[in-house]
Formats: C-alpha cells, structure tokens, sequence
C-alpha cells in the first residue's frame, strides 16, 4: 500500500497519519480474538497492570501465526518503507490491552527517547505503525498526540519507575504545557481496523479507561536496517536484536488464516 504526496506531506507536517478502513471486519475480527487468547497465556512476554489485568503483550509475532503475518503486511511495512526510503526490520511488537475499567495511563513520552537511551539507536529513523483492534472512542483511553512536537528532537524526561507497572522515560509538566500551547492536542478515533502511524520523537500519552469498552491497539515499531540498535539493554523479547530486513507477505495473508481456520473448524 503506497501513501499519497498529500498523506506523505501531512505526515511530515502534523507528525502522525491515520488511514481509516485499513483491515477489514474479518481480518480485525481474526486479530481481536487472537489477542485476547494471547493475554489469557502465562508468558514473560505479557506485562501486567498493577491491578493483574493485562497491559501489553510484547513480541506476540514471535508465538502467534495471526501476529506473525501482521507483522510483515504489506499494508503495515510498505508506508513505513517509503517515508524511510530503506527495508525495515522489527524493533518492538507489542498488543496494548487498554482494559476496560483496568487500563492505567500512558503517561506523556516521546517513544525514540526510550530507543535512543535504553536501546542505543542512533537516529529517530524507526517508527509506530499501529492497528485499532476495537473502536477506538473519546472515553476508553485513545491515544493523545501533541501534533508537530517531533520537530523539538528528543526532549529532556525524567525516568517514572513508578506510576504505573512499565517504567518510561516522561516529559515533565511544564514541557508539556509550552509544547501543548504550540500545537494542542488531537486524539484520533476510529474504527476496528483503522491505521495510526506516528514519529518516534511524537509526544504523545493517554489516559486511564474506566469504561466497560476495551482499547486493544496492536504496534509494529519498524526501524530502517541501516539504524538498528547498538547497546541494547532490555530483554530481547521488548527490544528485538534480529536486524533481518522485513519481506511483506501477500495482501490476502491474514485471509488465508481466517479460511484456514474456518475449515479446521468444520
Ligand atoms: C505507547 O505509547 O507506547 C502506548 C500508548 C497506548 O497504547 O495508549
Ligand atoms: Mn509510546
């Protein structure tokens, strides 16, 4: 999937892009069921909230089929191709649950600020391309940007080992504000199935979800193969060490699991 000179400009401009309809019932249908029976594992791999409910499950294209063929779409990796003119490989892959009445806060944070000191990646050159598996509304925690704050480069944060259960590198409240007073702040919605793509050095943030809604939002974060990391000191399974250029698979691929396993049902 090729984006427009438009969509390319207004990615440039605003920092973030949102493609609506981007998977179809079927293929969301397919993920959201997935990704549920994932947070229902015992693995390392999922983080918990304080409260037990399900927060992220990192590297689930390493032991989920469905996962594993998001993880080299076509319509996921081409657009992230094209903005960084290189092949791609997989930094980070993780299915944010955002439960309903459990998910905690995300609090403000530029995500290259996390690659660039606790990972070693040189440039801001890797990006989120992330997947709505449930709609996204304005009352179940959407993510928050602060549009054109990826032109500030990597701002100073502090690092939160507390407020919630994952520890992140947080921009303070002042640099929020001054940013906040530039650019204001947007919260794309949508439908199961929409496309967000956003810049690593994009503040952005959301909200607790106190709503019977869940927010599943699953996140490729691809990084160009000439940027790879150089002193990672995160597991594996949060910061990938395996550089091999990404080869998109068909269009139809996740279609091809939904038939697959229709037919092993019958
Ligand atoms: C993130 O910033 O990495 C996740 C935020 C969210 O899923 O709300
Ligand atoms: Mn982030």
């Amino acid at each position: 999937m090729r984006l427009s000179q438009d969509q390319i400009e207004a990615f440039h401009e605003q920092g973030y892009l949102i493609i609506p309809d981007c998977f179809s019932p079927e293929e969301v249908d397919l993920l959201r069921r997935e990704g549920e029976a994932i947070y229902r594992l015992d693995r390392q791999e999922i983080w918990r909230e304080k409260s037990g409910a399900p927060r992220t499950a990192f590297a689930a294209h390493t032991y989920n089929e469905a996962f594993r063929r998001l993880g080299r779409h076509p319509r996921l990796i081409e657009p992230v191709e094209q903005v960084f003119g290189e092949k791609l490989y997989m930094h980070q892959y993780k299915v944010n649950a955002k439960a309903a009445f459990e998910g905690e806060v995300w609090q403000w944070h530029q995500d290259y600020g996390t690659w660039a000191r606790d990972d070693g990646m040189p440039e801001p050159r890797a990006m989120n391309i992330s997947v709505f598996l449930d709609e996204v509304m304005p009352i179940n925690g959407p993510l928050m940007f602060i549009p054109k704050s990826h032109r500030h480069g990597v701002l100073n944060a502090g690092h939160d080992l507390e407020t919630t259960s994952y520890p992140l590198w947080t921009l303070d409240k002042a640099t929020v504000t001054t940013l906040v007073e530039q650019g204001g702040i947007v919260a794309p919605t949508g439908k199961p199935g929409t496309v967000l793509m956003f810049h690593g050095n994009l503040v952005h943030g959301s909200a607790g979800n106190i709503t019977p809604y869940p927010r599943k939002i699953v996140y490729l974060t691809l990084c160009a193969v000439s940027n790879h990391i150089r002193r990672p000191t995160r597991p594996d399974w949060i910061a990938h060490r395996d550089f091999t250029p990404i080869e998109p698979l068909a269009d139809d691929c996740l279609m091809e699991l939904v038939r697959e396993k229709r037919e092993a049902a019958e």
